[in-house]
């Protein structure tokens, strides 16, 4: 079955992710290129429609990104959104100039003529609007279906199935916007709704039996979300045949070790090798106190640990004559959008480490089970795997574990301080029913001394900064204002239950000018 798919363009707009994953939400499938793929690319997905997004550019900078505009002449229905409304504007024949004053925020606009487009919607909508540029003169065959009491806000030539809108409909401040991308896929498109869990699976696990044939594949295990739905979806499809790599790099939260292999053995039945090598990532920590190094000496270690253990496994399968090997990654759609974007990937604030290196001198093939998905995408497919919401639910753990949050060397011993602190932490704010609330919530054991008093007697011990943010996507992020209860108890039983932290003090930074993680 071919699923229905909807093509983006995309302008460079911040919101094109959001127009995605906002046409998904009803269930219809929808990929986002950079507006300069070759038109056959995007004919030979077969669109049922294309939207042309957002940018931040004029038509008339020098450097304007620009579609083929042979795509506004494929014959499927376009929806162009903001300068998506411009360029159509611009290369139809019509005028775009610069407004005496930019519209940016909220906006109310008035729907002029019965379109499709606004079926069901009032007469006039509250909006986003974010643009300076605006259509003076519309093309031939285009008439006006929306305006502001500024400017042109909505456009349409409906013979040649071409719409457009000034605004934002895939932002949550246009309260309609939904409704208006529904009408535009659904209806205007003909869309099937087939985007939906159990189609995923089915798919993806015919897929990757189909590629994968008699072959072995391996897959490094976090214990985090992605890494378990991949190894999940890989496993239904080769049962055994996938052999998953779990390592302790010995900044791993309290008891996390034993835990997780508990999980994805019993209650997963994956096949586990874990392995231990906390000594020997402490080693390489040692003396190691500058955070990019930190992350490096780990990302480091962690691909020769895997490579070890995967050269063992393929060995074993090689007496069986088995050539093809497999490496099962976790990678998620905006990270495939990232590389491929119209801005090339964004420059490194900090340097990732995930599980799954490749093995240097292997000749691995890549299993991308979930390269087509968003974050709360797989989270989904997951519940319908039927994986334990202990799994699904967990917030994200960074790679290099615990060391990004001990600042100044990383020893066994503080990192066994701070195991200890980070799980009263997670008790306190599961307890007071804000884990899934917040995005990240975790302690940071800080290279600071202060001197306390306790029991009448003097202490001089560590700093401990709990950290609570919200987000969408970890991209940008709030500090939570917790309930001052839930501070109080976690301050107070972290001093008195962890031998080494004497002071508590919680990060009200947000994202930017912080980061989330302390390193
Ligand atoms: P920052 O600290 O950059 O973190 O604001 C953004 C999000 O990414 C997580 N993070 C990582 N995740 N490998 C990961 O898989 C890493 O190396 C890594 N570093 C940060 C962080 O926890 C937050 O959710």
């Amino acid at each position: 079955m071919d699923t229905s798919t909807i093509v983006i363009l995309d302008f460079g707009s911040q919101y094109t992710q959001l127009i995605a994953r906002r046409i998904r939400e009803f269930n219809v499938f929808s990929v986002v290129l950079p507006c300069t793929v070759p038109l056959e690319q995007v004919k030979a997905l077969k669109p049922k429609g294309v939207v042309l997004s957002g940018g931040p550019c004029s038509v008339y900078d020098a450097d304007a990104p620009a579609a083929d505009a042979g795509v506004l002449g494929l014959g499927v229905p376009i929806l162009g959104i903001c300068y998506g409304l411009q360029f159509i504007v611009h290369h139809l024949g019509g005028k775009v100039v610069g407004a005496a004053a930019r519209e940016y925020g909220h906006a109310e606009v008035t729907l002029v003529a019965e379109t499709p487009l606004f079926r069901g919607l009032p007469g006039t909508l509250d909006v986003w609007m974010s643009h300076g540029d605006h259509a003076e003169a519309l093309p031939e065959g285009f008439s006006l279906t929306a305006k502001t009491s500024n400017a042109v806000a909505g456009i349409v030539d409906e013979s040649r199935k071409i719409w457009a809108v000034q605004f934002h409909p895939e932002v949550a401040h246009t309260p309609q916007g939904m409704e208006l991308l529904r009408n535009f896929c659904l209806d205007i498109c003909g869309a099937k709704q087939d985007w939906t869990p159990e189609h995923f699976i089915q798919s993806t696990v015919e897929r990757v039996k189909a590629q994968v044939g008699s072959g072995h594949a391996i897959c490094g295990l976090s214990g985090g979300v992605d890494s378990s739905v991949a190894a999940v979806l890989v496993a239904r499809a080769i049962g055994d045949r996938l052999t998953c790599i779990f390592v302790n790099n010995g900044v791993l939260r309290k008891d996390e070790f034993r835990k997780v292999q508990a999980t994805m053995r019993e209650q997963l039945g994956l096949n586990v090798v874990a392995v231990d090598a906390s000594e020997r990532f402490l080693g390489k920590l040692a003396g190691v106190t500058d955070p990019e190094t930190k992350r490096k000496v780990i990302g480091n270690e962690f691909i020769r640990v895997f490579d070890d253990e995967a050269k063992k496994i393929f060995e074993a399968e090689k007496s069986t004559g088995e050539e093809i090997a497999w490496l099962v990654q976790g990678t998620l759609y905006p990270d495939v959008i990232e590389s491929s974007s119209v801005h090339g990937p964004s420059h490194t604030i900090k340097s990732h480490h995930n599980v799954g290196g490749l093995p240097a001198d292997m000749k691995l093939k890549l299993i991308e089970p979930l390269r087509d998905l968003f974050k709360d995408e797989v989270r989904r497919i997951g519940r319908d795997l039927g994986m334990p919401a202990e799994i699904i639910e967990r917030q994200p753990f960074p790679g290099p574990g615990l060391a990004v949050r001990i600042l100044g060397e990383v020893t066994a011993e503080r990192v066994a301080i701070l195991q200890e602190a980070d799980q009263i932490v997670v008790d306190e704010i599961k307890k007071a029913g804000l884990y899934r609330k917040v995005w990240q919530s975790f302690a940071v054991l800080l290279p600071v001394k202060s001197v306390g008093v306790m029991g009448d007697q003097r202490t001089y011990a560590n700093t401990c900064a709990v950290r609570a943010v919200e987000s969408e996507d970890g991209m940008t992020a709030d500090w939570a204002p917790l309930p001052f209860e839930v501070l109080r108890t976690i301050s107070s039983r972290i001093v008195s239950e962890v031998r080494g932290i004497n002071r508590v003090v919680y990060d009200i930074t947000s994202k930017p000018p912080g980061t989330i993680e302390w390193e």
